[in-house]
């Protein structure tokens, strides 16, 4: 171990299950609310980076894990792509808000007959923190691009809570990332080594970025975390290193003007298939 949670092996806990069974289930109420809180505290700083990389009209988006669709639309939407396949697990999210040119699919990205086609954009934003195999999948992931496409990761990287003092907030985030590592194998260590990867799967210009958003007071990304918390609970507290009333006081530091603490961020990497 390198710290709460994490791994140096890049290998999930062996009890793990995965995303959405235990922790994060599609059907418990919310968990779509969730998903849209995340998306409103990065959506910005995502779609900001697809548009640089070249995403706009004429092109065909694959939305990998695409959760609630909020991406996959905005490409549709604001960046003006002609198409995108959004694909997830569990895609009841996806199908209640269909809109032209998206096109939902159920599949599980780690199958081995999942082969969509190729595309100029593959992006894939808080998955494959959540899976097995990050080198694989992001091998799997550029056998998708089309010649000059575009494949774009983003995970979460938390740059301070393994260090930081004990506060209720780092002991909270601790617990978190150990519980979530318990329950679906999730590893946040193992995502600033994206950019490695993109360029061991033969991708070129690669390159990555960090955001980390203010934790504010009444901002989405505090409401975020606090109802990551709620929901994964029962996996945080199984961890012993936290119990049921010190999350609840942390979720209070999270909403009080005292609230120093800093979020995990969103790394961001990226690397292009060569042209023909
Ligand atoms: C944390 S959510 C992120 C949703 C969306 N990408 C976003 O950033 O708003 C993770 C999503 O990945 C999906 N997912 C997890 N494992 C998957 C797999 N093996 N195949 C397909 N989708 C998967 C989950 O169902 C969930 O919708």
């Amino acid at each position: 171990m390198t710290g709460p949670g994490l791994s140096s092996d890049g290998a999930g806990s062996p009890d793990a299950g995965r995303y959405g069974e235990r922790v994060f289930r599609p059907d418990e109420g919310g968990e779509g609310d969730r998903i849209d809180l995340g998306a409103l505290a990065y959506d910005e700083t995502t779609m900001a980076r697809l548009r640089l990389l070249g995403a706009g009209p004429g092109w065909t988006c694959l939305e990998v894990g695409a959760g609630t669709g909020t991406v996959a639309r905005k490409l549709l939407d604001e960046a003006g792509v002609a198409e995108v396949l959004a694909v997830d697990r569990d895609v009841r999210f996806l199908a209640a808000h269909p809109v032209p040119g998206l096109t939902v699919r159920q599949a599980d990205i780690t199958s081995d007959d999942f082969a969509p086609g190729l595309f100029q954009l593959v992006h894939a934003r808080f998955v494959l923190m959540h899976l097995p195999s990050p080198q694989r999948m992001v091998a799997r992931l550029g056998g998708l691009l089309a010649p000059g496409g575009v494949l774009v990761i983003s995970d979460a990287v938390d740059l301070t809570t393994g260090s930081a003092p004990v506060t209720p907030y780092t002991r909270a985030m601790r617990a978190m990332w150990q519980g979530l590592r318990d329950t679906i194998g999730t590893d946040v260590s193992r995502v600033p080594r994206h950019p490695e990867l993109l360029r061991a799967a033969g991708l070129e210009s690669v390159a990555a970025e960090i955001h980390v958003p203010p934790l504010e007071p009444g901002s989405a990304i505090s409401a975020f975390w606090t109802e990551t918390w709620e929901r994964a609970r029962e996996a945080m507290v199984g961890t012993g290193l936290v119990d049921d009333a010190q999350i609840d006081e942390a979720v209070a530091y999270l909403d009080s003007p005292r609230c120093t603490g800093l979020s995990p961020g969103m790394l961001t990497a990226w690397g292009r298939k060569g042209g023909p």
